[in-house]
């Protein structure tokens, strides 16, 4: 396997970093800037080429018909905005890319489209933003819904979202700014164009009133299900996925892929990073402690998987019984999560075999030493075909540097991750291999 994609997916968001860690709070503060700095520069360091920022709008109370287990486990909530950290990350690096998320759902196109490009000025190529729908009705109610639109129509909304987004960094002509002194011409008004977008779900009159971009904002972004892969082919160049085989990680790239070519791209011009927790250990004594430990499903690890899947799905697993098989399932919300979730054991197994199978096989999380961690990534990318992975975890420095510190130098030895980031930006750094 030659070289291949890392990031870093922070899933707890600019929110709780490592609360359950016995450094908590150790010399950081989530709630300020410079821990996520301190992380940031040690990605860079790393050849990692983005860091991605997860976001909701709720306090989840799903799990339970309650929120007691996630505020009580500061689980995905409280949570800052991502955006106006995004400066403080760029401040701190110079080639690594930020990834910020933002709800096409509830951002309208011209607010996202001038946001995302002045942070891009800032940037200097290396913005990307990771676009989600939102799924949950809890959230649709902080937006004056009664409940999130159907499933398949918030994708065609958000299609639309992402044309008109694109129309609006295109409104001006590349060569629109003139800054000509001389003649006291800052701008050529033949080159600065309405949009008139009128279509199903936006009207929107353009033009932007930015300056024009260089290199438009990478776009992210997570949709598993049929209707989200279409919406990936046609629109992301970064796709984020969770699968918990090797066979599962190919046939959604694969997919992904054949929708991008379906759609007139280029494949290669997309890349399919699966997210991967890896678990370092000292040795192999140490790995089948935490295997074991993992194992043994106390409710305190029996909720934290069921809050999260809870809040990620829609679906309230408190109502099941762990040791009867699930019924079959559907949900409005996060249709690949939940269908990744149920299919991690194999079919008929009971909910506690499904959390048994998540937290001590190797799923999501992948537990050994550097060595272990970094042949399990070299052969998974070498079965998957590309692209990459995404680290996954919390950003308080124990955890940051208990991963990367050992893993860095094993995956360079294997010629698996890259000595030094390219400055072209987020995209061209993506387009390297
Ligand atoms: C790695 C990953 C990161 C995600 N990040 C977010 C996020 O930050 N905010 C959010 O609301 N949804 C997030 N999602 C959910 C996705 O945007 C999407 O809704 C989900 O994958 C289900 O899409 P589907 O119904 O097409 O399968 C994430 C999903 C994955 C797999």
């Amino acid at each position: 396997m030659g070289l291949l994609h890392f990031g870093w997916f922070l899933g707890a968001g600019f929110g709780v970093q490592g609360w359950g860690d016995p450094t908590y709070g150790i010399g950081y503060d989530w709630k300020q800037p410079t821990v996520y700095q301190d992380a940031a520069r040690l990605f860079e360091a790393s050849g990692l080429d983005l860091f991605v920022i997860e976001d909701g709008v709720t306090v989840p109370d799903t799990y339970g018909g309650t929120a007691e287990v996630n505020l009580r486990d500061a689980r995905f909530v409280p949570k800052h905005d991502p955006l106006p950290l995004v400066p403080y990350l760029l401040a701190a690096t110079s080639r690594l890319g930020i990834v910020p998320t933002l709800s096409a759902s509830f951002y309208e196109p011209f607010t996202a489209a001038r946001l995302l490009a002045t942070l891009q000025h800032f940037a200097g190529g290396r913005l990307g933003f990771n676009v989600v729908t939102s799924g949950s009705d809890i959230a649709a109610q902080n937006y004056g819904l009664d409940k999130q639109i159907e499933h398949d129509l918030r994708y065609d909304r958000a299609d639309e979202w992402v044309d008109v987004v694109r129309k609006l960094w295109r409104s001006w002509e590349p060569d629109a700014v003139l800054e000509d002194t001389a003649n006291g011409v800052f701008a050529d008004f033949r080159k600065v164009h309405t949009i008139d977008h009128r279509g199903e779900y936006f009207q929107v009159r353009g033009p932007l009133n930015t300056a024009p971009l260089a290199e438009e904002p990478v776009m992210v972004q997570a949709g598993a299900s049929g209707r989200g892969r279409a919406f990936a082919g046609r629109n992301s160049d970064v796709v984020l996925a969770l699968a918990s085989t090797a066979e599962r990680m190919k046939a959604h790239r694969d997919d992904i892929r054949a929708v991008a070519a379906e759609n007139g791209r280029n494949p290669d011009d997309l890349k399919v990073l699966f997210v991967v927790n890896p678990v370092l250990t000292a040795n192999a004594e140490e790995t089948a402690a935490v295997r074991a430990r993992r194992s043994e499903l106390t409710q305190a690890a029996i909720d934290e998987q069921l809050q999260g899947v809870s809040y990620l799905s829609g679906v309230d697993f408190k109502e099941f019984d762990l040791d009867q098989p699930l019924p079959p399932l559907t949900t409005n919300s996060n249709q690949g999560t939940l269908d990744n979730f149920v299919k991690s054991a194999a079919p008929g197994s009971t909910l506690r075999e499904i959390l048994q199978a998540r937290a001590s096989k190797d799923g999501l999380a992948i537990i050994g030493t550097a060595d272990d961690v970094a042949d399990q990534l070299g052969s998974l990318g070498e079965e998957v075909g590309g692209d990459g992975f995404l680290f996954t975890g919390q950003v308080h420095p124990a955890h940051v540097h208990r991963t990367l510190d050992p893993l860095v130098p094993a995956l360079r030895r294997r010629g698996l991750l890259r000595t030094e980031l390219g400055d072209g930006g987020l995209r061209s750094n993506l387009l390297d291999f």
